[in-house]
């Protein structure tokens, strides 16, 4: 046997026992004769002391020792004549007697404790960079929560079905990732970006309750929330109403905090639908740690004089403002930053108050008349040391330049820093299309297979297509989108109705969705389901800002996996097999 004991193991009460350890020199201290090392496994730290008056061979040979070399020590365990109230096995050191050299570590990259900064270099070196206790902990706490997931959803009666990665496109919104066909060259597998078809085809085959930990393919701009490839939590059911999912989600989700903090949360979640959640809080995932709505202030500015804000009002566009609280002190450099960012997102200026000794610092106030003033006031509830950003728009650009706005005012002022809220929402009753202005069609907000809400259906049928909204929820936490999912269309005949809206023609949809069309036809129940992203979720309960802290093997912001070189160039000959030209210029 390596070891008798982990590394973390040992105890006051052990004292006097002799043990065995394996594991990575953590930390070496060389006092004159003595040798300290501090021995690391995956649980923990144990103190080895080498004596040369005990042992002289082997405190020379722990004289040599560097750190990450990897050894084995047998000793007796002795108390600390100080203890260590910092490690549980600070009461305690193994005197050594023997010790082998299991294999020596050359040159780090970068120390093991500590955070190394430059996160491209960890990547490079993510086999060494998995030894930090950070990242060890957090894929220790992804294995908590998919098994929670498992246990809890096989207690539901679900059934955890693989499906193909080497698959056929899904209309998720993203690109695909193609798979070159050899055996009939000039075709692709696409790898799935969810495993929607195939989910939907399950209940369609009698599954009923299906659910899987499935990776997901997505060719599309990362960022911190963002991976090529990435996990969900899949869920599918058949004879359900949108109720019984958020049932069962807000218990699975009960269950993975159980298991993986020890702390119960709160449920059901509340809910608002997405037109609330636009119109309060100017995003569709709502960060609800902190208030600063946005405040309406048509019914304040409709008489007004002022031509932006009335200009807005009068071509059926909205007025809306947030008190950051507060935050008057505001510096002129920040509130260009805040002035840039709403101009990105389409404002053409940001309007403001700073409320400081007693007066409205701005350069708008003039134009306001006293009972303008007042009722600002009162909906705003402005008080001294306040900051007041306005915006006059269409509604939708006025609710995303807020909701912007608000973000990083929240983000200036550390507001939820140090918190340790859990906001849990649903945000239902999305739209079911928007229209592309670039590609000039409508097209589907979550995917075509989405049903619309019953009461809507007469509204796509009359073409008001922007009007209708679907049977589709999220389920956000802290502000961050980690589940999304629908009621299905499981008729034909409304399946066909909304590819037509979409534009897809006949020829077009037997081509890429053929299977499914003939498999409605065939006795498809009625089912729905969601699919949550398990990274981030993962994310938000290690506390991390991105979820590549929580992946074994990342691809970096580039999509590029630093340590293993990948993508890469591939062998012409691989090429010639395929079938594939290469069109790409090197320089
Ligand atoms: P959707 O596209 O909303 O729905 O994805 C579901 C959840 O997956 C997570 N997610 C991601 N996580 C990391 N990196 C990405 N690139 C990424 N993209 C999405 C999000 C999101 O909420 N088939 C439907 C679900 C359904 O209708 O049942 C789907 O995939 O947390």
């Amino acid at each position: 046997m390596y070891r008798t004991h982990h590394c973390g193991q040992l105890r006051a009460s052990d004292v006097g026992a002799t043990a065995k350890l394996a594991g990575w020199v953590h930390m070496h201290r060389n006092l004159g004769g003595v040798v300290f090392i501090d021995l690391r496994d995956r649980e923990g730290l144990t103190q080895l002391v080498f004596r040369p008056e005990e042992n002289l061979p082997v405190t020379e040979l722990a004289r040599t020792l560097r750190q990450e070399d990897v050894i084995q020590v047998s000793g007796r365990v002795a108390a600390r004549i100080e203890s260590n109230p910092n490690l549980p096995t600070g009461g305690i050191e193994l005197v050594a007697g023997e010790m082998r050299i299991l294999n020596r570590a050359g040159v780090l990259p970068f120390p093991v404790d500590g955070d190394p900064a430059n996160e491209d270099l960890r990547l490079s070196y993510r086999y060494f960079d998995l030894r930090r206790p950070q990242l060890s902990r957090n894929l220790r706490i992804r294995h908590r929560i998919t098994k929670a997931t498992r246990d809890y959803l096989d207690a539901q009666g679900f059934v955890e079905i693989e499906t193909p990665i080497l698959s056929k496109s899904t209309p998720e919104g993203a690109r695909d990732f193609l798979v070159p066909s050899r055996i009939t060259p000039g075709t692709f597998y696409a790898l799935p970006q969810a495993p929607q078809q195939y989910k939907q085809l399950l209940m369609v085959g009698g599954i009923e309750k299906y659910f899987q930990i499935a990776k997901c393919f997505r060719d599309e701009d990362l960022r911190a929330d963002r991976q090529p490839e990435f996990t969900q939590i899949d869920i599918e059911a058949s004879f359900v109403v949108p109720e019984e999912i958020f049932t069962l989600v807000e218990g699975m989700l009960a269950a993975i905090f159980r298991a993986s903090r020890g702390v119960e949360i709160s449920t059901p979640f509340p809910r608002l639908t997405y037109h609330e959640a636009m119109e309060q809080f100017g995003t569709d995932k709502p960060d609800r740690r902190f208030a600063m709505h946005l405040v309406d202030l048509a019914g304040v500015f409709a008489g007004s004089s002022f031509k932006m804000f009335r200009g807005a009002l009068d071509s059926s566009g909205a007025v809306k403002a947030i008190n950051a609280r507060q935050f008057a002190g505001i510096t002129t450099g920040q509130l260009e930053d805040l002035t840039a960012m709403a101009k990105h997102y389409g404002a053409k200026g940001l309007a403001f108050i700073k409320v400081e000794d007693g007066e409205w610092k701005s350069p708008i106030t003039k134009f306001f008349t006293a009972e303008e003033k007042a009722a600002l006031t009162a909906k705003l509830q402005i008080e001294e040391g306040d900051l007041i950003l306005f915006a006059a728009d269409q509604w939708e650009i006025a609710c995303e330049v807020l909701g912007r706005l608000r973000l990083r005012v929240a983000e200036l002022q550390r507001l939820t820093e140090n918190s340790d809220t859990l906001d849990f929402l649903w945000v239902t009753e999305f739209p079911l299309m928007e229209f592309d202005t670039a590609g000039n069609k409508w097209n589907a907000v979550h995917h075509p297979f989405t049903r619309p809400k019953a009461e809507d259906v007469s509204l796509i049928e009359a073409g008001e297509f922007g009007k209708a909204r679907a049977e589709a929820y999220d389920v956000v936490l802290n502000g961050v989108e980690i589940g999304g999912g629908s009621i299905r269309i499981h008729e034909p005949e409304l399946q066909a109705k909304m590819f037509a809206a979409l534009g897809v023609s006949e020829k077009d949809q037997q081509a890429m969705f053929g299977h499914i069309l003939r498999a409605f036809r065939l006795g498809a129940p009625p089912h729905g389901g969601i699919a949550m992203g398990l990274d981030r979720l993962v994310m938000l309960i290690c506390g991390e800002q991105s979820i590549r802290e929580v992946m074994a093997f990342p691809k970096n912001n580039r999509g590029i996996d630093l340590m293993s070189q990948s993508p890469s160039e591939v062998n012409p000959q691989q090429l010639r097999e395929l079938r594939v030209e290469l069109i790409v210029d090197r320089d």
